[in-house]
């Protein structure tokens, strides 16, 4: 089930499954989000594309234990907490994620998750974590969203200058990225850490810069799986690399948040579109 958003400013798709949003687009814009076309859109199955949101763990997890790449947030159920038309125009869906038995059986059954979308010239997400139990609790996140871009090869990204990052392609050896943009010309995936910075797509085909400002996130995660990993993603149209780039507000690996009982966090993205010129 989705909603489906329609205001003066912009539209938007936003499944329950997931709190995902998987369209946004502003008047006048092209989409912004990049969603595979063969993505499955199936009950229990992550949607390739949009705003997958990541939760209790970033990729695999580590600690030993069963559990589905990149946490459970992203397949679950969530629950409408409310909407709300704004007065200038904008729309926002709060939704919620609390334990069930898919959680309890991962070892979750102390954690309130709620995701505030605001839709309109800008996206706005909100992921705030609770800790309900009498312990502490260790987790991270991300906003795992996948861009729209003309073609990946003239696309770079700035605003990770100088930060040092985890080469997940290299054996998770560690890096520094030169005091230069990050340019995609292999596969790339890439968690650059103790950052706060605001990230700066730039598509000079489509002449447009999306802007990506972010709170409450001390990590960056940049990936496109390039020819050869999307040949083996069957929810990926062979060509589908060429147009999308994952810059990822997130906390991972460092960065991982930890929570006492009763404390919460909260996560925020928000992305705005500039011209190629300003
Ligand atoms: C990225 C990870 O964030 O997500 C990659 O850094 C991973 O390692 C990618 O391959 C996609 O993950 P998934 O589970 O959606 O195929």
């Amino acid at each position: 089930m989705r909603a489906v958003i329609s205001t003066s400013t912009a539209e938007a798709d936003l499944y329950l499954q997931g709190a995902h949003v998987t369209h946004w687009t502003p008047r006048g814009q092209r989409s912004v989000l990049f969603v595979s076309p063969k993505s499955l859109f199936t009950p229990g199955t992550a949607i390739r594309g949009g705003v997958p949101v990541i939760f209790p763990w970033f990729g695999p997890r580590s600690d030993g234990k069963p559990g589905p790449a990149h946490g459970f947030a992203r397949t679950a159920e969530w629950a409408i907490e409310g909407t709300k038309l704004r007065d200038d125009g904008n729309v926002e869906i709060a939704l919620v994620l609390s334990p069930n038995d898919t959680t309890r059986g991962l070892g979750y059954d102390s954690f309130h998750l709620r995701l505030r979308a605001t839709i309109g010239s800008s996206l706005e997400i909100e992921l705030e974590t609770r800790n309900d139990a009498k312990e502490p609790l260790t987790y991270e996140e991300a906003l795992h969203t996948y861009f729209a871009i003309a073609d990946i090869r003239q696309t770079s990204v700035s605003g990770l200058e100088a930060t040092a990052y985890i080469d997940k392609t290299d054996g998770f050896k560690r890096k520094k990225l030169g005091n230069e943009p990050v340019r995609i010309a292999k596969e790339t995936d890439q968690v650059h850490l103790s950052t706060k910075a605001t990230c700066v797509i730039h598509d000079p085909v489509w002449q447009r810069r999306i802007i990506i400002e972010k709170a409450g996130s001390d990590s960056t995660v940049v990936w496109n799986p390039w020819i050869d990993k999307t040949k083996g993603m069957s929810d990926m149209a062979p060509d589908g690399w060429q147009n999308m780039i994952c810059v990822e507000v997130a906390n991972a690996a460092d960065n991982a948040v930890h929570l006492g009982p009763g404390a919460s966090h909260m996560l925020r993205a928000a992305i705005h579109i500039g011209s190629s010129l300003a």
